[in-house]
């Protein structure tokens, strides 16, 4: 036995705790005490039953993290499992918190199941590139059958503990002292000569087997064609439950899981998952002092500033909302009204969660009225004169220690602060839209930012369920700085030859869900337009410039919101190019002699990710960016890069950096500056180093 194993005895029932904070997971030692226990306990003449539980606040939630992608020591779990489902007396597992992963996988290896009435179970492997490795995709289909086990592993959406329940996958649901209610199920058990019911031999699952094999068809049909294979893999092991003996289903099991664990998918998933815990690890934090954040303002209320104010609420915040004008405040409003009652609509809140929210929320178009707020973010116009306007304002109103963030997409965070008196209470929050729904925050520190402000910002990125990055100030930040290079790669193809229809194929085919011009569209092409006019003055004259989506947003095709952009929109049909904007592109072909020439899908995807690698590789070279991890997560959770290629840091250091450099060099001539490798490739490449590398842990 070992240390986080203990092991007890009360009226002839053995009780086996995993205990090893904080989520029990299933280390190498745990797998060992565990084995070492069930022996114990099964030649203990004395012993009628065993009870399974874990110490502290759940079950285990899975696999110990460190192991992810590494050979396991030995036992490994589908043998801890075998070891106890081959026990002679009796094994009920009593489960509490969250059985996720391998730790449901130990259950479904006991006997019998009974759980806390809040507990969840789930097998979400799927999230990492692999499967249920310890026998969950034999296990599982013979209690529930093919339908409900693919539903569990393929979507890995835990169950609660009443559905699990009533799909058989656990006894009984017990509502207070889960212990007493497991010893008392086990002594019942031993009273009664209850026998070892191991799951390997159970096959209520099967009863139909038609009804098995036409769910089998259903869903490889569903998961043909994705990109993570073992989505597919799922699929052969569940079908071989049904088709083959319970040892064989098992061994094919274990190749699947160790071809997908050693895969890129795999891989890039398991970077996506540490990445971003990395993330919320920056300098500031130490030493910081948490500023006390319990009420908000939110000044504008247009598209940002309802989504902002409505992800404050649903974290149980008060939120004082400002508009300019009376008729903007009751658009705002109504917005937030319009957004709890599709939620309640869509039986995702219950109407007194939405009158809840909706009485935190007080509007007003004087500014005054956030004197004593905690912290204000300021979500009015993208114009420097509106926005310093309102930090002025701010700076006479607000309390001292109050912190003032602004949700600019890319306007100068220490120019603003530097117009007010307290610079160091300054700080950008870059939320993306819509603000209550995208998951990432981009925390954006200016040169006089104080850590306190800093560290209060990832703090309150936590309670309003976001990933926070820390971003320092450029044109963009780390997100719409590398959105930029990808979009004018795009648009450089698009005025050699490529059409926007074959460029969004292209990205949609390496796994984006939309291609950089349906995603212009979507957003607004004025957006962009307006960065461009900004950055007007500024622009070197040698520099290649495509007019293509200026001389669109001057014919007023903005995009969706106008019904034209690339595409034409609102016919019922779908997005159709917009053969207008198609000429466009033919005459600045025309005006700049640029003969078109053919672009194989490949060569578009390869110029965009080369793109974006290489502007993130200036962005760490800036210190705009920490790590090449940090870019990574800001593209998969505010820019649809596909998780499962791991982010274009990641995917960069899977293609290759040489190749990515030398890729870099070949399109130079083209345009110097654009294509210019960052000095950051032949520094990692001569010292055998990768993006990865510098992610510092
Ligand atoms: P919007 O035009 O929808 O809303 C701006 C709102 O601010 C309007 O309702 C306007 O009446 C109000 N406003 C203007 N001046 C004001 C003042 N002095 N006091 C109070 N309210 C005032 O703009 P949107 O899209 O919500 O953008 C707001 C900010 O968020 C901008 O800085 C933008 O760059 C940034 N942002 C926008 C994103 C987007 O996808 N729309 C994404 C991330 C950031």
């Amino acid at each position: 036995m070992t240390a986080q194993v203990r092991y007890d005895v009360t009226d002839g029932v053995a009780l086996i705790r995993i205990s090893n904070p904080p989520v029990n997971a299933l280390s190498q030692a745990i797998r060992q005490g565990l084995i070492d226990a069930f022996e114990k306990a099964d030649a203990d003449d004395d012993i009628g039953a065993i009870v399974l539980m874990a110490d502290g606040k759940t079950f285990p939630a899975g696999a110990d993290v460190r192991e992810f992608g590494r050979p396991r020591a030995a036992p490994i779990l589908s043998d801890v499992c075998a070891r106890i489902e081959a026990c002679t007396k009796p094994v009920l597992a009593a489960i509490h918190g969250h059985a996720l992963g391998g730790g449901f996988e130990l259950a479904l290896a006991c006997h019998y199941r009974i759980a806390l009435h809040d507990a969840t179970m789930g097998l979400p492997e799927v999230n990492l590139g692999v499967l249920p490795g310890g026998g969950g995709t034999q296990r599982v289909p013979r209690i529930v059958g093919a339908n409900a086990a693919l539903e569990m592993m393929v979507t890995g959406k835990p169950i609660s503990a009443d559905k699990a329940a009533a799909m058989g996958l656990i006894e009984k649901v017990i509502h207070k002292n889960l212990e007493r209610a497991a010893l008392a199920s086990a002594r019942n058990m031993i009273a009664q000569s209850t026998p070892p019911r191991p799951t390997c031999d159970r096959r209520e699952g099967f009863d139909d087997p038609i009804q098995f094999s036409e769910a089998i068809k259903s869903w490889r049909a569903r998961v043909a064609g994705n990109f993570v294979p073992s989505l597919r893999c799922i699929v052969d092991c569940v079908e071989a439950a049904l088709l083959l003996p319970f040892e064989a289903g098992i061994a094919l099991e274990r190749q699947c899981f160790d071809d997908c664990e050693t895969g890129p998918q795999a891989t890039a998933l398991r970077h996506a998952f540490f990445a971003e815990r990395r993330a919320a690890k920056v300098p500031e934090l130490e030493g910081a002092q948490l500023r006390d954040v319990s009420t908000i303002g939110v000044v504008g209320a247009g598209t940002m500033g309802v989504g902002i104010a409505i992800s404050c609420l649903d974290a149980g915040f008060p939120v004082t909302l400002v508009e300019r004008d009376d008729d903007g405040l009751t658009r705002g409003i109504a917005r937030i009204k319009d957004n709890y009652e599709k939620s309640v609509g869509k039986g995702r809140i219950d109407q007194s969660t939405a009158n809840d929210r909706l009485s935190r929320l007080n509007g007003t178009t004087d500014m005054g009225r956030l004197s004593d707020v905690d912290l204000v973010i300021e979500a009015v116009f993208e114009d420097e004169t509106v926005k310093r306007d309102v930090f002025q304002h701010l700076d006479k109103v607000l309390r001292p220690g109050a912190i003032l963030a602004t949700n600019t997409s890319y306007l100068d965070i220490d120019a603003l602060a530097a117009t007010i008196s307290r610079p160091e209470d300054v700080v950008g929050y870059h939320f993306f839209s819509p603000a209550h729904i995208m998951k990432l925050l981009e925390i954006v520190v200016g040169e006089k930012t104080h850590r306190d402000v800093v560290a209060t910002g990832f703090a309150l990125a936590k309670k309003l369920r976001k990933v926070p990055v820390r971003a320092g100030v450029a044109d963009g930040f780390i997100g719409n700085r590398v959105l930029a290079a990808y979009r004018l790669a795009a648009d450089f193809m698009l005025e050699d030859g490529a059409s926007p229809a074959q460029i969004d194929a292209a990205m949609r085919a390496y796994g984006f869900p939309l291609g950089p011009y349906q995603v212009l569209d979507m957003a607004g092409l004025d957006i962009s337009w307006a960065r461009r006019k900004r950055l007007a003055a500024t622009r070197d004259p040698d520099d290649r410039y495509v007019a293509i989506g200026d001389r669109m947003c001057e014919e007023g095709w903005f995009g969706q919101k106008s019904g034209r952009g690339y595409y034409v929109h609102g016919h019922g049909l779908g997005p159709v190019e917009n053969q207008d904007a198609l000429a466009i592109v033919e005459d600045e072909r025309r005006k700049k002699n640029i003969t078109p020439r053919h672009f194989e899908a490949d060569e578009i995807q390869q110029r965009c990710l080369n793109a974006m690698a290489n502007e993130g590789a200036r962005l760490l070279q800036e210190g705009v960016a920490l790590r090449p991890s940090d870019i990574d997560v800001v593209l998969l959770y505010g820019y649809g890069f596909p998780r499962f290629r791991g982010g274009p840091m990641m995917a960069a250091d899977q293609r290759g950096l040489l190749a990515v450099k030398n890729a870099l060099l070949s399109y130079q001539p083209e345009e110097p500056k654009f294509w210019a490798p960052s000095p950051l490739f032949d520094e990692l490449i001569k010292n055998g180093r990768h993006f990865s590398d510098l992610n510092g842990d």
